[in-house]
């Protein structure tokens, strides 16, 4: 099955912006006319709540110049955990066969399993036989029906008198298991450290960017222990206190051992007296912590994020600019987000939602989506996890 998209398409979340744009192309895409009957069922399809209350498990292509290059939306079931369902997709027909539906289908698969779902569902009109052929292409099996339309099982008046369906049904052990990568024998232990943000306060499902890293590396067989440390309100000087106390003792001498720092937006925040840390100590503080820590571990910092205040995210802006600065000069990887979730919908809307400073579960998932790539390929240097500073740690931590 086609995995990732074709070169030049840019894949993301939708937001309640695009469902007329979505809307527009629909009797196009469907090969119907505007004004028939099929046209007014397939815009009832969609009305905007999918694009208010799905995002986060639905999926937009686009072209680079910003044309409609495909959709798919879909959801995880509330009522049977372990299904998710694909409700509606399209891809513009001068794309066709060239994987786009696979390649959506197959992240919303991944999804899908790392939420701990079994099963995906979808149905099709009886008539539509490209896609009947897509679905079954990509392992999809037709559910029984009472009916036979050209051949297929077909179940009667699904949607509704008249409006009979093709259900389908794929399992995602079948979609995993080939192609799952073989489990790695790695006893690879990760503290992350840092502040509310870590700790994935405002996430209902209290994964928060941590969890899911986790959840997303288990799906590619690495079994690692992630140690969540973030404390709220915590700012870089406390962290700085810390860490060695708090990392050393969850890191064992046989272990592949691992730092993650994220923390800054509490040093930018006002506590009546001015900063709670100015940016010089604040750069200071960053700067020793890693002096100490470099020689016996390897590290990864998470910039700090937007989190709705505007004087504030105009200082964590320059903050930002500086720890990514003190990071490349310690050749630690800097992985910045800010710029990237300050353009975010989902995550400005879930603070807004929210207590005013911290996002829901869909920026968390966005978050997620900027740190697992370069975390991964940091997570893939073997040896640097298992590196000679074993005997230093445990003179280290001795001290503590
Ligand atoms: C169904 C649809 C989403 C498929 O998208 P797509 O990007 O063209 O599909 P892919 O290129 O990923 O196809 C994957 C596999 O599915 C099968 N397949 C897809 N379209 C097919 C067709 N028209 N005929 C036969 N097999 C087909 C093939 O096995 C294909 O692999 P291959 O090209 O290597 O042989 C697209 O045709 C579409 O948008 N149709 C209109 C909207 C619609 O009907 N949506 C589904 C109901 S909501």
């Amino acid at each position: 099955m086609v995995r990732e998209l074709p070169a030049g398409l840019v894949v993301r979340h939708p937001n309640s912006d695009d469902q007329q744009r979505v809307l527009a192309v629909m009797d196009a895409w469907w090969m119907g006319s505007p004004g028939d009957a099929g046209s007014l069922r397939r815009l009832l399809l969609l009305p905007r709540l999918f694009f208010q209350h799905f995002t986060a498990s639905s999926y937009l292509v686009e072209h680079e110049d910003g044309r409609l290059a495909a959709f798919l939306i879909g959801f995880l079931s509330q009522s049977h955990p372990e299904v998710a369902y694909i409700h509606v997709v399209g891809v513009d027909p001068s794309l066709r066969r060239r994987g786009v539906g696979a390649g959506l289908y197959h992240r919303f698969f991944q999804l899908a399993a790392t939420r701990g779902c079994s099963r995906v569902q979808c149905i099709t009109s009886p008539g539509n036989a490209a896609s009947t052929a897509f679905h079954t292409g990509i392992g999809f099996q037709i559910e029984p029906g009472d009916l036979v339309i050209n051949g297929v099982a077909v179940q009667r008046d699904h949607e509704g008198p008249g409006l009979h369906r093709v259900a389908f049904t794929r399992t995602l052990t079948n979609q995993t298991s080939p192609v799952r990568p073989p489990v790695i024998i790695r006893d690879v232990r990760v503290c992350f450290l840092g502040d509310s943000f870590t700790a994935g306060v405002g996430d209902p499902t209290h994964l928060g960017w941590v969890g899911r890293l986790a959840a997303r590396a288990e799906n590619r067989g690495l079994h690692l222990t992630a140690y969540n440390l973030g404390i709220r309100m915590d700012t870089s000087a406390e962290i700085r206190a810390r860490w060695k106390h708090e990392c050393l003792l969850r890191l064992p001498e046989a272990s592949e051992a691992r730092l993650v720092l994220s923390f800054g937006v509490n040093d930018m925040t006002q506590d009546g007296q001015g900063l709670r840390v100015p940016p010089d100590r604040s750069v200071a503080n960053l700067t020793a912590l890693l002096a100490e820590a470099l020689p016996v571990l390897p590290v990864l910092m998470v910039g700090p994020p937007p989190s709705g205040d505007p004087g504030r995210d105009e200082r964590v802006a320059a903050l930002n600019e500086q720890y990514a600065g003190v990071c490349a000069a310690n050749d630690v990887p800097y992985v910045n987000v800010f710029a990237a979730l300050q353009e975010q919908p989902s995550w400005q809307q879930g603070i807004a939602d929210g207590d005013g400073a911290h996002p829901a579960a869909a920026g968390y998932e966005q978050l997620t989506n900027l740190v697992f790539d370069p975390w991964w390929r940091w997570l893939e240097d073997f040896d640097a996890g298992l590196s000679g500073s074993v005997v230093a740690r445990w003179a280290l931590r001795a001290t503590v």
